[in-house]
């Protein structure tokens, strides 16, 4: 109920169930609060643009040069006069930026072709540009900088390399992310190994890790192949099985290979059980992954990319049952080249970070 009672006890006269409406003055830090508030949106108002207006009406409004200048559907403020815009006074509409516009869907546009592009003076839109300006106008130094540097002249340079290190998160995120994972890590899929990816953070290399061999991977692309059975259609299930368990005692240090003077390999641990794998990997498998099983890289071959199978580091999965699977179906690789799809410069900037994951190394091993 709401009744009007007599105002003698500094109410309203107003009371709800026995709830009064009184009239005390509110708290003075409100009242400061709610002027400051007020003088703030009036300050804002002269200030800056703000208010909306009816689009297309043209005004003087820059003192200086007189310009006629074209408002955007919005009151200038005082800002507009005292700070003019360098980079994009007087730029105007054409008519296929329009049509273009339309094409988008945007059928309720008032403007025509010759309209000024940008309000003159300050908005927040003109000072962002401005500011992405400026930006570019630094980073297309280091750019061109860049572009007269070698991968290993860019390491070397701190500066160079934190520059390039930051323009290639975007590059690797769009072209090798997919792949090689965001962070470089690469993507081993046990339930599919076919589908994995190779680790680019690591120093186990498939094709060289020094600058010239990263890049001519990414310039050119990379295809590694290991046919079915090593190539030997002879193998047997049971040949096939004594291999693979071979070469998971290899990765385990239970079997250890060393080259003899004719480069084949012969076992220093694990001969009494090994013996006969081992004659098997040396007919079959060592004209890739060479006598010791360490692979090609290491063995100053970067072009096959027959991967090392004693240091423990799979591509394509370790276990005994994934093993003899890469054994008989063999391997395929496919390192798509972006020679086509990416500029020099921007293959150099990759090339800094696939480096600097981790693994790089210095240069060609010696001998
Ligand atoms: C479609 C998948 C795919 C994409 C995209 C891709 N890669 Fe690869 N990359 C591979 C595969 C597969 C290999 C292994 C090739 C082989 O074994 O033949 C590889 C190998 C490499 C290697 C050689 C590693 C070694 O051990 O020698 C480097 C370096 C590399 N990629 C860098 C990149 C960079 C940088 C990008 C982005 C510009 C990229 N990759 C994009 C699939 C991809
Ligand atoms: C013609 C050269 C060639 C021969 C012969 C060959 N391989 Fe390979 N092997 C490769 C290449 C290249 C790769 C990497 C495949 C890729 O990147 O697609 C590979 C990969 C492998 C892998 C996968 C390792 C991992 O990291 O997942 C295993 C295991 C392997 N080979 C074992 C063998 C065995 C055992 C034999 C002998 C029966 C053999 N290979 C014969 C070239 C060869």
């Amino acid at each position: 109920m709401s009744d009007h009672n007599d105002q003698t006890d500094n109410s309203t006269g107003h009371e709800w169930d026995g709830i009064r409406e009184l009239k005390n003055p509110p708290p003075t830090w409100w009242a400061w609060g709610f002027y400051a508030g007020l003088t703030f949106v009036t300050c804002y108002y002269i200030i800056y643009p703000s208010t909306p207006m009816n689009n297309k009406i043209q005004e003087v409004v820059n003192g200086v040069t007189g310009m006629e200048v074209m408002v955007h559907g919005h009151t200038k403020g005082i800002m507009a006069m005292v700070n003019s815009n360098p980079y994009y006074k007087g730029e105007k509409w054409t008519q296929s930026e329009i049509d273009a516009l339309v094409a988008k869907g945007h059928n309720e546009l008032t403007i025509i072709a010759g309209d000024l592009k940008y309000q003159d003076g300050w908005t927040a839109i003109n000072e962002m540009r401005d500011d992405v300006a400026e930006i570019e106008a630094v980073r297309e130094g280091y750019m061109a900088k860049l572009a007269t540097m070698s991968a290993d002249e860019i390491i070397a340079d701190d500066e160079m390399r934190q520059f390039a290190l930051a323009r290639s998160v975007v590059l690797f995120g769009d072209n090798c992310a997919a792949c090689h994972a965001s962070g470089g890590q690469g993507n081993l899929n046990a339930a599919h190994p076919e589908n994995s990816f190779p680790n680019l953070t690591d120093d186990d290399w498939l094709f060289g890790g020094w600058t010239a061999k990263i890049q001519e991977t990414i310039t050119d692309g990379r295809e590694a192949s290991m046919p079915p059975k090593g190539g030997n259609e002879d193998l047997t299930e049971a040949n096939i099985d004594d291999l693979a368990k071979f070469v998971v005692a290899l990765s385990a240090g239970d079997a250890v290979l060393e080259l003899n003077d004719d480069d084949e390999g012969v076992l220093t641990k694990g001969a009494s059980s090994f013996a006969g794998a081992n004659a098997l990997f040396q007919e079959t498998c060592a004209g890739c992954h060479m006598g010791n099983a360490k692979g090609s890289m290491l063995n100053g071959d970067f072009d096959t990319g027959a991967v090392n199978l004693t240091d423990g580091i799979y591509r394509f999965g370790g276990s005994l049952a994934t093993i003899k699977e890469t054994i008989t179906k063999g391997r395929t690789a496919k390192m798509p080249t972006f020679s086509e799809r990416l500029d020099e410069v921007s293959i150099k900037i990759l090339t800094v970070r696939v480096h600097e994951l981790g693994g790089g190394m210095a240069g060609e091993p010696a001998e």
